[in-house]
């Protein structure tokens, strides 16, 4: 038995392994990621972190896992690829490899570009059964002269009809930083946030109006606050009191439903 739409101050093995088995819809999180931060309580245990996500997701559930690597001696940890593989090795699908592309990033020194994006996994636990495409207007619609050729060699021509839409590519363009990512000024006391279009964008494609969604690394409560905002119902866990806190006050002014059991 647990709550909805509340914020466990606890390690997000223990909440896991009270959420019933395949009652998530989606996961939409960012892990804590080689130690690049204090998070005042890190605590990644890897392989009990993806084995537990895998009970609680529904089948066809998709879980966008927002991460990058550090710098380490002049080189990169490849944390992410070693984290995507062992999702795979334990059940997921490696679904789509997207990319966080930050317009304007923290300029970085040495013999290197300098570094635009994160990655946004999409693992599923079988093929996704939701998907919402976010779309863009195609340059020409309407009726198209289509030409193919015959066995023999000759043109032949054929109206089709154009779509108006086509879906995005899997490269999100996001500006980041004090007072874009959120206007929510609380928010920033957490040294991490991912911004809310972010959320609004991986949530409206995965989930569908009344899914349950789950985040195990709240942190200042962004995928709470989006969700609660798209009308999907939520479960959150969060080591740190401190952080757990800085997320309740967030959340207080969006979210005036009462709690839901299952
Ligand atoms: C990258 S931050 C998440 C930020 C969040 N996406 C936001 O927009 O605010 C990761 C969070 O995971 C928390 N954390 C680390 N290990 C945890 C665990 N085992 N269970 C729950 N939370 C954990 C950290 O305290 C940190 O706040």
């Amino acid at each position: 038995m647990i709550d909805l739409n509340k914020i466990y101050n606890e390690n997000c093995i223990d909440t896991m392994d009270r959420i019933t088995s395949e009652s998530i819809d989606m996961v939409l999180t960012s892990p804590p990621y080689d130690n690049l931060r204090d998070y005042n309580g890190y605590d990644l245990p890897l392989e009990r972190i993806i084995k537990g996500l895998y009970k609680v997701l529904k089948k066809g559930g998709v879980v966008i896992w927002v991460v990058g690597d550090k710098t380490e001696n002049g080189s990169e940890t490849g944390t992410s690829f070693s984290q995507a593989l062992k999702f795979k090795e334990l059940g997921f699908n490696v679904h789509d490899t997207m990319i966080y592309y930050k317009n304007n990033p923290m300029p970085t020194t040495g013999k290197r570009y300098h570094q635009h994006f994160e990655y946004m996994f999409a693992f599923s636990k079988g093929a996704p059964k939701t998907f919402n495409p976010i779309t863009e207007p195609t340059k020409y619609n309407g009726l198209a002269n289509m030409k193919n050729r015959g066995k023999e060699g000759t043109l032949n021509y054929k109206k089709v009809e154009r779509t108006k839409e086509k879906k995005v590519g899997n490269v999100f363009f996001y500006s980041v930083g004090g007072g874009i990512s959120t206007k929510d000024k609380i928010a920033y006391q957490h040294p991490a946030i991912f911004p809310e279009k972010l959320a609004y964008d991986q949530i409206k494609t995965w989930s569908n109006k009344g899914d349950l969604i789950y985040d195990p690394f709240m942190g200042s409560g962004t995928t709470a606050k989006i969700a609660h905002m798209l009308n999907r119902k939520w479960i959150g866990s969060e080591i740190s009191k401190k952080y757990t806190e800085i997320a309740n006050k967030r959340l207080e002014e969006y979210i005036k439903t009462n709690l839901f059991s299952i």
